[in-house]
């Protein structure tokens, strides 16, 4: 195993780092880094990946030895940083809640981001940043996705924990991140209005503010909002 000393580029691993933000963080990430991308789904079919040289693991949130096949699948790498992207988004405003609903919202958006910080932690080198995507809703919650908005909010609760657990060798950032790639069926215009800048996100502030946290070796703990000032509007 190569040490970060030897390493000519840093190896980054990105948890859910096949679609939407995850792709377009890799894209954006490859030319200067090694990437270990994530999916739940095997990865047959995704040439992008191939032509970026990634190392591409299946690692599902559902799959009941997914803490075995994690700690298989790191065998023998060591990180310099590690990206959670993971989530679902699922509209479910009260009425519609039940057990079944919640735990399934719970499990991808906190209990699969949380197995992934403790099997990669003893993989990271000394000062590297393991950064978890959390979502400005943390401060300003979505009415209809409570459930999702809890699940956020609850991890960043558990930054500056999980800083204090890891450190010295590894800081925790979060990032609660405003719209920054809109759905298809989002009013992009409102979107924009509702945020103090007049805009929405895009990946590229994103990859900004996580090279940011990566470069900072005086950070650790925090969670950084990236929202265009919609969260305090
Ligand atoms: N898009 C935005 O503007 C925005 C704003 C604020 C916060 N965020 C947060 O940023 C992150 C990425 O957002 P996005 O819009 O790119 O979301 P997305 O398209 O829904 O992607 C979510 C990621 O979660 C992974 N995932 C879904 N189910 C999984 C499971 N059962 N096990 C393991 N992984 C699973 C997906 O991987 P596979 O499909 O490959 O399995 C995918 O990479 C999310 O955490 C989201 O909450 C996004």
């Amino acid at each position: 195993m190569q040490t970060r000393d030897e390493r000519q580029r840093p190896k980054w691993l990105l948890a859910g780092g096949r679609s939407r933000l995850g792709r377009a963080l890799a894209e954006r990430l490859v030319p200067d880094h090694d990437l270990v991308l994530t999916s739940s789904r095997p990865w047959e079919g995704e040439d992008w990946a191939e032509s970026l040289g990634a190392t591409r693991l299946v690692w599902d949130a559902a799959d009941p030895n997914l803490s075995t096949r994690m700690t298989a699948d790191l065998t023998d790498l060591e990180l310099d940083g590690v990206v959670i992207l993971a989530g679902s988004f699922p509209e479910q405003p009260i009425g519609s809640w039940t057990m079944d609903s919640l735990e399934a919202t719970w499990r991808v958006n906190q209990a699969f981001p949380l197995l992934v910080a403790q099997a990669v932690a003893p993989r990271m080198s000394e000062g590297a940043c393991l950064q978890f995507i959390l979502d400005a809703a943390m401060h300003r919650p979505f009415l209809k996705r409570l459930p999702y908005t809890a699940a956020k909010a609850g991890l960043g609760a558990l930054v500056p924990g999980l800083a204090r657990t890891l450190a010295p060798k590894v800081r925790v950032v979060g990032h609660a991140l405003g719209t920054a790639l809109p759905g298809d069926h989002d009013d992009v215009e409102a979107l924009k209005a509702a945020t103090l800048l007049r805009r929405i996100g895009t990946p590229d502030d994103l990859a900004r503010a996580l090279r940011y946290a990566a470069e900072s070796p005086y950070l650790t703990g925090q969670v950084l909002t990236l929202d265009g000032g919609w969260s305090i509007r």
